[in-house]
């Protein structure tokens, strides 16, 4: 049977690393409240001043090479994001343009933290169509340029990376297994930048109000989240006839340690079978899972046949999972 595979993969991390003694001086924290509270050690941030897409396309030529594949061969390029380069264009047209891929189409996906299984799919669906061969995803966030960094709340949690994979046409049993997709917007403020949009345009009120930054209920997002990514997961691998004992690994969104750790045992997936970079990455929502698979990859963690879990949770609120058979 026809399948979509994952042919390639490559991530980007800056090479600027903060660390929470770091943060000790910006805000009123300490190195033992993030590491108990979140399990973040340290964490990448750009500090030379580039844009989103220096990383995509840094990461999109590490995973185009992994699959061989000429960027001029590119039918479509899918950039999830939350912190584009501009707010027009997209930033996958910014990519195209730097990697060289004249004849595809280029647009980005805003789904959060889940956007890289919203593309995912979205990449798995144009290759099952056979109108598209190959199809290149980024996750790629650079959050600390909308951080604020006087709210202790968010800037201990979020970073900067990106990560990109090649989708393209296989045979099973290989390839992207069930996928779903969720999202409640009754929770759309719950994590959000309120300005700079067409509901609140930048203004020197926003700016100086520092509307034009990241806000997060974290407490109540934490809750949901943990419930959210249990059942998403379950739900895909009900789809297969498969349960969490058939899991090879688990590559959960790094948004914090303790959902990890959470989420892992309400489905009996223990760490031999998690993957967890939370403590060197941090959180770079949408590029999270690109980044971590990519690691996975390289450590050895992954083989060829193995059962892998992709499951996120993010602003929107949007929830999401994965199978992949790898
Ligand atoms: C943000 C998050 C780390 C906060 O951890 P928490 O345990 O929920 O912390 P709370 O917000 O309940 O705050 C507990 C206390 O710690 C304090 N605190 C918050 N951040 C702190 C920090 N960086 N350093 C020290 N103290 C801090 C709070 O002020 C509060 O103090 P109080 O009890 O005196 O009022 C956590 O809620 C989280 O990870 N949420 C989920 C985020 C998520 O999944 N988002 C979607 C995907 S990105």
């Amino acid at each position: 049977m026809k399948t979509a595979v994952i042919a390639g993969i490559g991530s980007a991390l800056p090479s600027k690393i903060l660390t929470n003694e770091d943060l000790e001086k910006i805000v009123d924290t300490s190195d033992e409240w993030i590491r108990t509270r979140t399990g973040i050690r340290e964490r990448r941030i750009d500090g030379d001043g580039l844009p989103l897409s220096h990383y995509a396309v840094e990461a999109s030529r590490r995973a185009l090479e992994s699959a061989s594949i000429d960027p001029a061969e590119l039918d479509m390029i899918v950039c999830a994001t939350v912190t584009p380069d501009r707010l027009i264009p997209a930033t996958g047209c910014i990519i195209q343009r730097k990697l060289g891929a004249p004849k595809s189409a280029a647009f980005d996906v805003a789904a959060g933290c889940s956007g890289f299984i919203y593309a995912l799919q979205i990449a798995k669906m144009a290759v099952l169509s056979g109108e598209y061969r190959n199809v290149l995803i980024i996750g790629a966030e650079l959050l600390s340029k909308y951080m604020d960094w006087t709210d202790r709340t968010t800037c201990v949690i979020f970073a900067d990376g990106a990560g990109a994979v090649i989708v393209t046409a296989g045979e099973s049993p290989r390839g992207i297994l069930a996928t779903a997709l969720h999202s409640d917007g009754e929770m759309a403020d719950f994590i959000t930048i309120p300005a700079g949009g067409t509901e609140r345009p930048t203004t020197i009120e926003t700016v100086s109000g520092r509307e034009n930054l990241i806000k997060m209920k974290g407490n109540e997002t934490f809750k949901i989240a943990i419930r959210s990514i249990e059942d998403v997961s379950r739900e895909v691998l009900a789809r297969e006839r498969l349960t969490p004992a058939d899991v090879d690994l688990f590559v959960p969104h790094q948004a914090n340690l303790r959902i990890i750790d959470a989420v892992g045992q309400r489905l009996g997936i223990g760490a031999e079978r998690t993957f967890v970079n939370i403590e060197r990455v941090g959180n770079t929502s949408a590029a999270s899972i690109p980044i971590a698979l990519d690691e996975a990859l390289r450590e050895g963690r992954m083989k060829k046949g193995d059962t892998v879990l992709l499951a996120a949770f993010g602003a929107g609120l949007t929830w999401a999972a994965s199978l992949v058979r790898w």
